[in-house]
């Protein structure tokens, strides 16, 4: 019995220390680094299934732009995507989360062709320290579903891209409204969030990818060969400026 005390007085204690400024700093502090860690292995796994989608979605780069492009990556992360991007691509990097650093360098260094230009800690909703069209390409893969609006950062994009310019993403969605899967992830969004850095399951990007003004907008849905059905259903495509 007394176990169950000392177990209370613990939990009483942290939830009063997490409670302080202090606390909630040292909390999101080791949330980050540990959210880093993980995610930077939970990517090479995802990019083992994903790589044949991720080369399809990525394959126009080599031939529609042409020259040394310049890529800014929103929630970079650890840098999943050096590895499909061209040789002689400059990526400018963002992301809120100032962690990922160590595990991106590693990254740039393994795919040395590619160079890292920059690394702005940022949020995809103010990217302020990036100029009205001076990107080639933009690119958020499994992004969109964490940001706190999806709308503002698409009007980031289409400010910082250059005319012409191409939006490649791929993220996980909202499932169709007829299939179990979607029911359940209705039920699940409730803690979901709470575990995966903000992170929505019913993210419904499309709708606002046609809103938000670029001149063609092109994407499919597919299921993704991923063992957590919840986030299987897929959506890759471009918009272009
Ligand atoms: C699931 S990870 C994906 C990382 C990487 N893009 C990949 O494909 O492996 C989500 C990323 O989005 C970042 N993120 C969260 N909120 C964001 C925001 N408002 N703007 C930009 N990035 C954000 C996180 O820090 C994290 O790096």
């Amino acid at each position: 019995m007394a176990v169950v005390w000392w177990i209370l007085a613990f939990v009483l204690i942290l939830v009063a220390a997490l409670s302080t400024q202090p606390g909630k700093a040292v909390f999101r502090l080791i949330y980050r680094k540990v959210y880093a860690y993980i995610l930077s292995r939970i990517a090479k796994s995802y990019n083992k299934k994903m790589s044949p989608f991720k080369e399809k979605l990525f394959e126009d780069m080599k031939t529609h732009h042409t020259g040394d492009l310049t890529v800014l990556e929103i929630g970079v992360g650890a840098g999943a995507n050096f590895k499909f991007y061209p040789a002689g691509t400059s990526v400018i990097a963002v992301d809120p989360n100032p962690e990922f650093d160590k595990y991106l360098m590693k990254n740039a260094e393994e795919f040395g062709e590619v160079k890292l230009q920059d690394f702005v800690i940022a949020a995809g909703e103010e990217m302020a320290g990036v100029p009205d069209c001076s990107v080639d390409v933009a690119v958020c893969t499994l992004v969109m579903c964490s940001v706190a609006d999806q709308v503002k950062v698409l009007a980031e994009i289409k400010r910082v891209l250059k005319p012409g310019g191409k939006f490649y993403y791929m993220e996980h969605v909202r499932a169709a409204p007829d299939t179990w899967a979607y029911s359940i992830q209705n039920w699940v969004d409730v803690v979901w969030p709470y575990l995966s850095d903000g992170c929505t399951v019913r993210s419904e990007l499309w709708k606002h990818l046609d809103t938000a003004g670029f001149s063609q907008v092109d994407y499919q849905k597919f299921d993704a060969p991923i063992r957590m059905a919840l986030i299987a259903p897929h959506l890759m495509g471009t918009a272009t400026k």
